[in-house]
């Protein structure tokens, strides 16, 4: 057996033992749908634009036109993007009966996609549009429709000005959703971490988190993370590799 099969028995097991499983999801959990992620060597989205330029409250509210065209273009991707065999595989656990809920930074909306439940997205979504002056939620078609006219997008009822539904840069991040992740924590026995780098918070603050209240930690990242030696099993791979034949190992030891 090699050392990477070795690891995918290990975390079935893990799995196959556990009661309460909690699963937190970064940007390389999209990677293979097609969505560049931030830090990716060569590929992550850092190295072709700035993220707080186009992606932070204040240079969107100065040059609302300049952002537009960026967040229309990276828009594109992940609008018409499926979810991969690792979302997938994260529903076929939760149908086992061993995946409580999803904590994620990712506004791509793919574990709704792949119809997974029970989800807390820290960062909101790009789904949907946001009122800046009156909160008031619409679909994010209305935004996208008169952005690619070259209007500066509006709110119906108020003439405020809209903004995709997830965090920017300078934005605070929603109590309700910490709130939301503190509550599927509780009696939390593992937790399982998909491709973050976890260097953004509030993610990396969840891994020590579990750890202290007394849970496991594993780690399927390409890159190494500095969590990683806390880890009862770290697999250094693409996930769409390794996590859906975890899943088959339970899937085959439950059924
Ligand atoms: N898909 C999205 O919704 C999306 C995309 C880009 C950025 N973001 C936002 O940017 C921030 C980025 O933080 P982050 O820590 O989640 O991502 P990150 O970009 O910091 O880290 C992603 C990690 O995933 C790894 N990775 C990439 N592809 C992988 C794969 N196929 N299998 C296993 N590992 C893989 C990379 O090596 C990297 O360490 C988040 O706050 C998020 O809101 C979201
Ligand atoms: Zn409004």
């Amino acid at each position: 057996m090699s050392e990477i099969e070795e690891k995918i028995e290990r975390l079935a097991r893990l799995i196959l033992e556990s009661k309460n499983i909690v699963v937190l999801t970064g940007a390389g959990m999209s990677t293979e749908s097609g969505i560049a992620d931030f830090r990716s060597p060569s590929t992550g989205l850092w190295e072709k634009v700035d993220p707080y330029e186009f992606a932070s409250i204040d240079s969107y509210r100065a040059h609302p036109a300049k952002n537009l065209e960026v967040m229309l273009e990276t828009g594109r991707a992940i609008f018409s993007a499926r979810p991969n065999k690792g979302h997938k595989a994260l529903t076929r656990l939760q149908k086992l009966g061993k995946l409580k809920g999803i904590l994620t930074q990712n506004i791509d909306r793919l574990h709704h996609k792949a119809k997974t439940q029970n989800i807390v997205e820290f960062h909101g979504n790009v789904m949907e549009a946001k009122c800046l002056q009156c909160r008031r939620i619409f679909p994010i078609t209305d935004m996208v429709n008169q952005a690619l006219q070259g209007k500066v997008p509006i709110c119906e009822v108020c003439n405020g000005m809209l903004k995709p539904n997830a965090i920017f840069f300078g934005e605070p991040l929603e109590l309700d959703k910490l709130a939301a992740a503190d509550d599927m924590l509780v009696d939390c026995d593992l937790l399982v971490v998909l491709g973050s780098s976890l260097v953004v918070y509030p993610v990396a603050w969840y891994p020590q988190k579990a750890l202290s209240m007394g849970a496991k930690l594993a780690i399927i990242n390409i890159q190494e993370t500095d969590m990683d030696s806390l880890a009862e099993v770290v697999i250094h791979e693409k996930i769409g590799n390794v996590f859906p034949k975890v899943v088959s190992i339970v899937e085959e030891k439950i059924n």
